[in-house]
């Protein structure tokens, strides 16, 4: 008979295996070891982020987490997500999970859950509890196949590569245009120290990859890549308001895959809220083409 899994804390040399994890049951996301070392050790103290997983005599067979998201103004709102490998499943590992989580989030004062489940983890988050008709659209691209043309760049407008930015005034840009993301819980309090350490120092984030779109001293519009070995993901693309509509998301994207491309990335991967009209239009001009939708689901504590 095999040994029961032990859910424990995750540590920092958990990484590797983790991402193995995480690789295995969402293919689509794209995290390196070093993002996920980075998550399990780079949080702020308010988050009370809490990383377990589920170790059976020295394999990671799954992967969970939970905390509080410290980037809204409303109070109490948590996150959760549980990645079981699917050839450990329907041994009670992912309620075992989910329990731990919960009660630690009751503790630290959280009011209210959001996780994403795929939609075979739907009946699961229902009998916990969590409901919702959310969704959010993964898509991915294939980087070594023709690319629309770039359109061409606006008058007064001048691209640069994020590694030659003052971060302040990316900051400014992201928390401006981030306002409008579509969310349950506005991102409205984003400090700016946080910020730097878990965004613009993120060891996925390839500063010399990722556009920004300036007009004089400010940044109109921004595109982040993240990378894993071949593979991107987009973190974050924004336009601040007085700019949108006039086709700089198009031209900051464009021009990151392409660099991301030359630079012997193959895949791109995104993901983008049902309700993102803007930036799903962005994505399909691309030539993203959609390989999983997961369901946004909330508990109230
Ligand atoms: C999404 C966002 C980056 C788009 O920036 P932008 O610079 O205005 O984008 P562009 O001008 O390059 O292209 C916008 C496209 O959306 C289309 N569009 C605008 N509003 C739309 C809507 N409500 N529904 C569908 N399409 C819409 C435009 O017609 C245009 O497509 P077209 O050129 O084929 O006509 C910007 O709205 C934003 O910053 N939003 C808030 C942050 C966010 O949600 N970021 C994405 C996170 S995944």
């Amino acid at each position: 008979m095999t040994t029961r899994a032990v859910v424990r804390l995750a540590v920092a040399d958990d990484a590797e295996a983790v991402a193995t994890v995480r690789a295995i049951v969402a293919p689509y996301k794209v995290m390196s070891a070093a993002a996920t070392r980075h998550l399990i050790t780079v949080q702020s103290p308010k988050e009370r982020f809490l990383p377990l997983v589920a170790d059976r005599e020295g394999e990671i067979v799954a992967w969970a987490s939970a905390g509080i998201n410290v980037w809204t103004s409303q109070p109490g709102q948590a996150h959760l997500s549980i990645y079981v490998h699917p050839d450990h499943r329907k041994q009670g590992i992912g309620s075992e999970l989910a329990e731990r989580l919960h009660q630690h989030l009751t503790e630290v004062g959280a009011v209210r859950v959001r996780s994403f489940v795929q939609p075979d983890g739907l009946e699961f988050a229902r009998n916990l509890g969590y409901d919702g008709t959310r969704q959010m659209h993964f898509a991915g691209l294939d980087l070594t196949a023709h690319l629309p043309e770039q359109p061409e760049t606006p008058a007064g407008i001048e691209l640069v590569a994020l590694d030659s930015v003052d971060p302040r005034t990316a900051y400014t840009a992201d928390t401006i245009a981030s306002l409008d993301e579509p969310s349950d819980s506005p991102l409205d309090s984003v400090d700016y120290d946080q910020w730097l350490e878990e965004v613009w120092n993120s060891p996925s984030v390839d500063r010399s990859l990722s556009v920004g779109a300036m007009a004089g001293e400010e940044m109109a519009a921004f595109t982040v890549v993240e990378t894993a070995g071949d593979r991107m993901w987009s973190g974050m693309t924004g336009t601040v308001p007085a700019y949108r509509g006039t086709g700089l998301a198009k031209l900051v994207k464009s021009v990151a895959l392409r660099r991301a491309a030359a630079a012997g990335i193959t895949s791109a991967y995104t993901s983008n809220d049902d309700e993102n009209g803007p930036m799903l239009a962005v994505n399909n001009w691309l030539g993203y083409r959609r390989v999983q939708t997961e369901l946004g689901l909330l508990k109230t504590l």
